[in-house]
């Protein structure tokens, strides 16, 4: 069994909140590097999305495997230390507690995991977002898996008949459930569609049992108990064979469907698929941007990446996404430009109100 671990965090910003300091990806580089000889992974590739470091690791001690989570941790403290001596921007953002305390889950930084019986050719897909917030991954999730518009597969292919189930977490009151597709679509997409509140984790095959998909679901608000960043998530997914092909993964993205984020994380914004290259948000610190990196695992190897939406057929995309992000910057401070109120809770909204709170009289 092979275990995929992509855990991403924001640790210094270059320049502001937009992109990546080569040198942090060079001190991550030689952290993993150490420990891939050691023996504990067994492949890894170091990579960004805008601010964010992604380490997309492979190895073969499962989930949640304290080594693997506690190398993470002090990668990321090291390039802290390396943003710190720069004075990048926002340097260890992400690291919102002191110590490691065995798992990296509820300390900052995102993770998505999947241990797997590598299958004789196995594609995958690492989706890596910036501007945007954990549940973002909901609706190309539902596309890709449970939408025969988007998967023809899920109509025609024997591998793919029998549907897939979604796990879906309750971010705010930490519960999950699982629901079948195609029977329970209405009662899933109840949930998906309110994304600050409810994050698809996994995905499986109905017809093996075998996971399809995961998501980091960790919510930074929700942690620190105000806005600290936005969570930036990352998405795994296998494709081909039992699982929707690489076309059909990607089919989601090519509307430029609207994700909150963006400016402050406060706002609503287009999700613009980009390569690399473009993977750097500038512009009212945004649109959001997401990346797709492709992978074929030979024997834990991380053979690739491809940069899949470098790729002239997403120009429209792009160009689509603009204009939506022209049109939603006209209403300034406004909803729905602006995020509902329950998400300015995490923000500046209650210091404000505190500060106003005696100025409102009753009604006459
Ligand atoms: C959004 C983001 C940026 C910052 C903004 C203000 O995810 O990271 O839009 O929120 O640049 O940043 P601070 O408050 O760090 O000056
Ligand atoms: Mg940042
Ligand atoms: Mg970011």
């Amino acid at each position: 069994m092979i275990t995929l671990s992509a855990i991403k965090a924001d640790v210094g910003g270059f320049v502001g909140h937009s992109a990546m300091h080569p040198d942090l990806e060079a001190t991550a580089q030689e952290e993993l590097e150490r420990a891939r000889q050691q023996g504990l992974l067994v492949d890894f590739h170091v990579t960004h999305c805008g601010d964010d470091l992604f380490l997309i690791m492979t190895h073969e001690h499962g989930e949640n495997f304290e080594a693997v989570h506690r190398l993470a941790w002090d990668t990321f403290v090291k390039c802290t230390e390396v943003a710190k001596k720069l004075k990048l921007y926002g340097a260890g953002q992400d690291l919102l507690t002191d110590a490691f305390s065995g798992n990296i889950r509820g300390a900052g930084p995102g993770s998505a995991e999947m241990e797997i019986e590598e299958r004789p050719s196995e594609p995958v897909i690492v989706f890596m977002g910036d501007k945007t917030s954990a549940g973002s991954f909901n609706l190309p999730l539902y596309k890709m898996f449970a939408d025969p518009f988007t998967t023809p597969g899920l109509v025609i292919a024997e591998s793919l008949h029998q549907g897939f189930s979604f796990e879906v977490q309750d971010v705010v009151e930490h519960k999950k459930i699982t629901l079948n597709a195609p029977e329970e679509i209405y009662d899933l997409l109840i949930f998906l569609g309110a994304p600050s509140r409810y994050a698809v984790k996994r995905v499986f095959s109905r017809a093996t049992g075998e996971i399809g998909a995961c998501s980091s679901t960790d919510r930074l608000s929700l942690i620190a108990g105000r806005y600290v960043g936005k969570d930036d998530p990352v998405c795994l997914v296998r494709s081909q064979g039992n699982f929707p092909a690489v076309g059909e993964v990607l089919e989601p993205f090519s509307v430029p469907f609207i994700v909150e984020g963006w400016m402050r994380g406060s706002h609503h914004g287009p999700w613009m698929p980009v390569g690399l290259k473009d993977a750097h948000p500038t512009r009212f610190d945004g649109p959001p941007r997401v990346v797709a990196l492709g992978f074929q695992l030979a024997n834990g190897k991380l053979v690739g990446p491809r940069d899949m939406f470098d790729d002239p057929s997403y120009d429209h995309t792009r160009q689509k996404a603009n204009e939506i992000a022209d049109y939603l910057r006209w209403h300034g401070p406004f909803e729905p430009h602006r995020l509902p109120l329950d998400e300015m809770e995490y923000t500046t909204m209650p210091v404000i109100a505190k500060k106003l709170a005696k100025r409102w009289e009753p009604l006459d």
